[in-house]
């Protein structure tokens, strides 16, 4: 039998089965919203306070109210994981504009939307980051906000139904420039000639916390790091990786079904990956 899951909804936990918005909710007459997704590994939070300064961006930057303080936020945030039977969890936060007769123009002041859930966070198998992930890239069709974590996120959907399509696990959007940006849940670094780049913090990728903390650990132990653009044709790119909540960092060895370097999990990439999985581990343990 499978457990039964708890939702918090607009001031009220639910189980997750009879939980549900109004049908003219903004969210979902317009995906007039934001989210984050934090994860949590035997009860302690891997960088809650970045991921709750993200919400607060998101919603400045569309004009929604944040529906409480970062504090109250954070104990929901805490509850709802409590409630919830999984140690280590991923747990979703949502907040629309709120619900009103559809038109496009929201015509006064409504009171947001914030539903809060909680799932397992699986981690891979030693195999599975062995074999690294595949990846296709794609023209970049999304919209020119990409720093705010909208819950628009059709284009993500397409993407990601291509990638599977094609046999692949992530689908990377290239810009006109031909550079590379982030894909449809991830960001994505490189290692060319020996350097850890990424994509700098623009309108065109989202600001990762997963991004900023595989950044961070190959600092501490003085890997060289450029956040500049770049592109697939450069010479020297001998690793590439995928970052995100849910993934750690993961190693990319195919993209467009041909061998990125030699085609195995690259040797930095696992190295910024153990970085982080000990990191994770202290938390944990803490
Ligand atoms: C477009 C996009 N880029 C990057 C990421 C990775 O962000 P984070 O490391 O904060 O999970 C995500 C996560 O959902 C995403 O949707």
């Amino acid at each position: 039998m499978s457990p039964t899951l708890t939702a918090y909804v607009n001031g009220q936990f639910m189980p997750l089965d009879a939980a549900t918005i109004h049908i003219e909710d903004r969210g979902f007459q317009f995906a007039d919203g934001i989210y984050e997704v934090v994860a949590c590994l035997d009860g302690h939070f891997l960088d809650l306070d970045a991921h709750l300064a993200r919400l607060q961006r998101s919603c400045e930057a569309v004009q929604i109210p944040l529906p409480c303080s970062l504090d109250d936020m954070a104990d929901l945030i805490q509850q709802t994981y409590e409630r919830n039977p999984y140690s280590d969890a991923m747990v979703y936060v949502q907040i629309t504009r709120g619900v009103a007769p559809r038109s496009h123009l929201p015509h006064h002041q409504l009171t947001p939307t914030l539903i809060i859930t909680s799932r397992h966070l699986p981690q891979p198998s030693d195999e599975k980051v062995a074999t690294g992930v595949k990846g296709i890239t794609l023209q970049d069709i999304r919209w020119k906000h990409c720093e705010i974590k909208s819950i628009a996120l059709l284009a993500s959907v397409m993407g990601k139904q291509e990638a599977h399509a094609r046999g692949a696990d992530e689908a990377f959007w290239l810009n006109e420039q031909g550079h590379v940006l982030e894909g449809c849940s991830t960001n994505i670094l490189a290692i060319i000639d020996g350097v850890l780049v990424t994509h700098p913090l623009d309108r065109q990728v989202l600001g990762g916390i997963t991004r900023n903390m595989a950044i961070a650990v190959a600092k501490v132990h003085a890997m060289h790091v450029e956040e500049r653009p770049w592109t697939l044709d450069e010479v020297g790119i001998s690793e590439m990786m995928m970052s995100s909540t849910t993934n750690a960092v993961m190693p990319i060895t195919t993209l467009n079904e041909k061998a990125v370097g030699d085609g195995k999990a690259g040797v930095q990439s696992l190295q910024i990956r153990r970085w982080m999985i000990e990191e994770m581990e202290r938390l944990r343990a803490a």
